[in-house]
């Protein structure tokens, strides 16, 4: 049977895609009984060796066969066709693995030899991402339906590419409520923070730039400055921030156009600047005349009363620019975030902006602009806050409970991400797979590394939240038990295989 996978041409210069080519084969393969049911796809590694193509391609053609219902996965063995093609109830419960973090799913598909999805059960710690039943669809279903009746074609014509002023004007409102200085004509809407990072890249960065980022930090973030071919200084985030001597260090040798910072329950860590380390990086960027992108995606999300200023709310010398996402409080395909631009950048940024999608989608704007104006977006928040609160606390009591000695983290005190520290390197691997296995999934720490730093294998990341508040006592009991397992084994890195 595999040689008959062996015989699929796919046309490279064809103007459909590789991985609709490939669904398309195998979806036929299925149709005409060729391939019948619980049969076992080859793996996404023998796949792409086979017919010489990218892993990520069929990994796309598998998620795309899954979402109709042509195939399932069972954790840990492998993806089959179904007994009943095409039905809706396998098509409802396959969900995407980690579609915030497209590098992140992929990296994991790819690890995991395409074993690993999300089916009814799977304790996602590895998603950060909230889960679609706390978006309020109605909501915002009903200011949708009032800017089409006020607006009327109006919402569907091209819209300026700095975005919609009174929704402009709106967020700003809101930003000054949060004690950041903010006028209209300096912010821009943008489809997602990950265009913001990208725009801005676009206009600053170019082949051979350095660029200064934490380490470890969002994949996202590496994957556009490696786009850019631009390289990436990473210089390692503590606990309060990167080591001010380092920093400088890599200021003066290298010379950056930018710095890229989570300064605020940084992804992965969890980890936060301490003031003084915020004050100091702002001036460190006035000395060595470089600009830093602040990248707030989560700063509100703080449980803990830490109360955390953002770098803009410090900015004197307009030396930040300003990411703000709004994709882990609301609905993160609605690609909606805005930035805030220093004057002297307006046109670059604004050009970059019109040459990526000239705007942002004008009836998205509009109908936000009414969410927040109808009080829909505080009560929203509220709610999501707490949702958030309660699955946060959850988590520390269970990892307080259960997580064996030899394992450490620090507690964030608000966003979504915890980063626990092993102490051997074989672990993280070892540990991966088993968990996968039991059915709970977390991010390995490693994907959070550039390219130019040695992989660390000491740490992973455990996201809260798409898990719900009851899983989360019984997935952090799991994988602790796998861990203690694995310390009983007493594993040495010589003797395990690394992925
Ligand atoms: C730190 C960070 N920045 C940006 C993004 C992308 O956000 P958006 O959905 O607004 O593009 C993410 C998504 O996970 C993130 O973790």
């Amino acid at each position: 049977m595999p040689e008959l996978f062996g015989e699929i041409s796919l046309k490279k210069d064809s103007d459909s895609p590789l991985y609709l080519q490939l669904y398309s084969k195998i979806k036929e393969m299925i149709e005409n009984g060729i391939l019948s049911p619980d049969y076992r796809l080859p793996s996404i590694r023998k796949l792409s060796s086979m017919l010489k193509i990218n892993q990520v391609t069929v990994v796309s053609a598998y998620r795309q066969l899954e979402s109709e219902g042509y195939v399932y996965s069972r954790p840990g063995s492998g993806i089959y066709v179904s007994r009943f093609p095409g039905n809706p109830l396998t098509r409802s419960q396959a969900g995407s693995l980690m579609a915030d973090e497209l590098y992140n799913q992929d990296d994991l598909a790819i690890i995991s030899g395409g074993n690993i999805k999300i089916h009814e059960g799977t304790i996602n710690f590895a998603s950060a991402t909230p889960t679609p039943d706390t978006f309020p669809v109605e909501d915002f279903k009903a200011a949708i339906n009032e800017v089409l009746d006020r607006d009327k074609g109006s919402a569907f014509g091209y819209h300026e590419s700095q975005g919609y002023i009174p929704l402009r004007e709106c967020l700003c409102d809101m930003l000054k409520e949060n004690g950041i200085p903010c006028k209209p004509e300096n912010m821009m809407i943008i489809s997602g923070a990950q265009q913001g990072i990208d725009i801005i890249s676009k206009a600053f960065l170019h082949q051979g730039d350095y660029i200064i980022t934490e380490s470890p930090t969002y994949t996202g973030a590496i994957a556009v400055f490696n786009s850019r071919r631009a390289e990436i200084v990473d210089v390692e985030m503590k606990e309060d921030g990167p080591d001010l001597n380092i920093l400088e260090y890599s200021l003066k040798k290298y010379r950056p156009r930018l710095i890229y910072t989570i300064p605020t329950f940084q992804n992965p860590t969890g980890y936060s600047y301490s003031i003084g380390k915020r004050s100091a990086l702002l001036d460190l960027a006035d000395r060595y005349d470089v600009y830093i992108i602040e990248d707030d995606y989560v700063s509100d999300l703080d449980f803990e009363d830490r109360k955390y200023v953002p770098l803009k709310a410090m900015d004197k010398n307009s030396r930040v620019i300003f990411i703000k996402s709004f994709s882990k409080i609301f609905m993160p395909g609605l690609r909606l975030g805005f930035m805030l631009v220093p004057e002297r950048f307006h046109g670059n940024l604004l050009e970059a902006k019109h040459t990526t999608d000239i705007s942002t989608s004008g009836l998205i704007q509009r109908a936000f602009d009414l969410y927040i104006r109808k009080g829909f977006w505080n009560r929203h928040w509220n709610f999501m806050y707490n949702v958030y609160k309660e699955r946060y606390f959850t988590m520390i009591n269970a990892l307080d409970r259960h997580l064996p000695g030899s394992v450490g983290y620090r507690k964030p005190g608000g966003g979504l991400n915890i980063w626990l520290n092993v102490d051997y390197r074989s672990w993280t691997e070892s540990l991966f797979n088993r968990s996968a296995a039991a059915g709970v999934l977390f991010a390995p720490g490693r994907i959070f590394y550039s390219g130019s730093h040695p992989q660390n294998l000491y740490n992973i990341r455990l996201s809260f939240a798409a898990v719900y508040r009851e899983q989360i006592e019984e997935g952090i009991a799991k994988l602790c038990e796998i861990m203690d397992s694995l310390q009983k084994d007493n594993h040495s890195p010589s003797n395990l295989p690394i992925l």
